[in-house]
């Protein structure tokens, strides 16, 4: 297992995530643990791309019913539990698609996990058919997130659904 990740010298993103993601798939492939895999995903992705909070909301029983739990992630302390359909993440899960959002003010019901973040993408992995656990990235900037995050992020959540 490579040890030592490798960071794209040029700045642009799309060079930044190709040389990330060959990696991720190094770094995972000889690990049956999610939680270790997880782990390493969310910490790479903050060393490559430097995002402000990068993590994982886990789909987990809990009383009866299910709520995301928070899981591996690198960045500020972070609310613990979300709600199917709440916040971003809980809409992203309720409806089982990537949500983007360009201004988190204007978000009705957004989760406000610090106040110095501004923008958010959200994408969930699905087992099937259900979602397993959701990908969170904040951004401390307005409308950050775009297409290319979500086509390579899509890639991330792909080979994280064949560890499940
Ligand atoms: N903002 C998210 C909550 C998680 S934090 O951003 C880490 C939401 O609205 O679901």
């Amino acid at each position: 297992m490579a040890e030592n990740l490798l960071i794209a010298t040029e700045s642009d993103k799309p060079s930044r995530y190709k040389t990330l993601i060959p990696q991720l798939e190094a770094l995972t492939s000889g690990e049956t643990d999610i939680t270790a895999n997880l782990a390493n995903i969310a910490a790479a992705l903050k060393q490559t791309m430097n995002f402000f909070w990068v993590g994982f909301y886990l789909v987990k029983d809990s009383g009866g019913k299910q709520e995301l739990v928070l899981g591996p992630f690198q960045g500020p302390i972070a609310c613990t539990r979300v709600g199917l359909g709440k916040g971003v993440c809980g809409t992203s899960w309720k409806e089982k698609k990537v949500i983007v959002v360009p201004d988190v003010e204007a978000f009705p019901g957004h989760i406000a996990c610090s106040s110095a973040s501004k923008s958010e993408i959200v994408l969930p992995a699905l087992k099937n058919n259900e979602v397993v656990l959701v990908l969170d990235v904040d951004s401390d900037k307005l409308n950050d997130f775009d297409s290319t995050d979500e086509k390579y992020l899509l890639q991330v959540m792909q080979l994280i659904e064949k560890m499940f």
